[in-house]
């Protein structure tokens, strides 16, 4: 099986403060492709940090990280945001969707940044948020949906442009079970459709039933 992203060695250590934060420590990763990956382990574990630095958006410490056998040390920071536009998806911890956006509005961004026509980036942005039960949604904006609902668009958002790697930091911790359950599936036929990756950072231990690859962090650990 094909390796999609590989980290060797992966250190992140924050300085800011007088005290050294060691957030990861000598990560070693194998993400394959069309595999999902399930990320666990305590709050404070290095999660969140682990995820950033595999998406390129946080400076690692050192070690290296390669996306299809491509060094991120070989890319300047324009080929390194032209990669993650055209060919990954991040579902942040916190959603961050533009509040002054409709949901279409948030899902389509993605697709106009790849500069795809007006017709197909509304297609693609209602088909996903169909997918992700929120066709009554279309035109709120984030003000005037539920935490749930929020997160849902995020994760269209992710998705719409059917990226090789979907990078979700705790994508159904706003969800009740049953919506958190279909979230999962959504999720799995996705993958299996699009021949994606997933790597999802989570306490939902239903996450294990789609899992083909569990880590456990701990203190930066893995
Ligand atoms: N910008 C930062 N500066 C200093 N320390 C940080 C920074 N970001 C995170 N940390 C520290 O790094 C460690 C790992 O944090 P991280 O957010 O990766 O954990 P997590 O496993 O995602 O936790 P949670 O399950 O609560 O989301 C924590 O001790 C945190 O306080
Ligand atoms: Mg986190």
């Amino acid at each position: 099986m094909n390796s999609i992203l590989k980290a060797n060695q992966l250190t992140k250590t924050f300085d800011a403060t007088t005290i050294p934060v060691h957030a990861v420590k000598e990560v070693n990763i194998d993400i394959y492709e069309g595999e999902i990956t399930v990320l666990t382990g305590r709050s404070g574990s290095g999660k969140s940090t682990l995820l950033h630095l595999l998406a390129g958006l946080e400076q690692k410490t050192s070690g290296t990280i390669f996306y299809k056998d491509k060094s991120y040390d070989d890319l300047n920071s324009n080929e390194l945001t032209k990669l993650r536009r055209s060919d990954m998806g991040f579902v942040y911890q916190f959603h961050y969707l533009l509040n002054e956006l409709t949901a279409i509005e948030n899902v389509s961004l993605p697709l106009l940044m790849n500069n795809l026509e007006k017709k197909e980036v509304l297609e693609k942005s209602k088909e996903i948020l169909n997918i992700l039960g929120l066709s009554h949604r279309f035109t709120h904006k984030p003000s005037e949906m539920s935490g749930g609902e929020k997160q849902r668009v995020a994760i269209a958002r992710s998705m719409v442009h059917s990226p090789s790697l979907v990078i979700l930091d705790e994508p159904t911790g706003d969800l009740d079970s049953q919506t958190a359950l279909e979230v999962i599936e959504s999720l799995k036929n996705y993958v299996s459709d699009v021949k994606s990756s997933l790597i999802i950072a989570t306490h939902d231990m239903n996450f294990k039933e789609i899992s083909d690859q569990t880590l456990i962090m701990d203190s930066g650990i893995i």
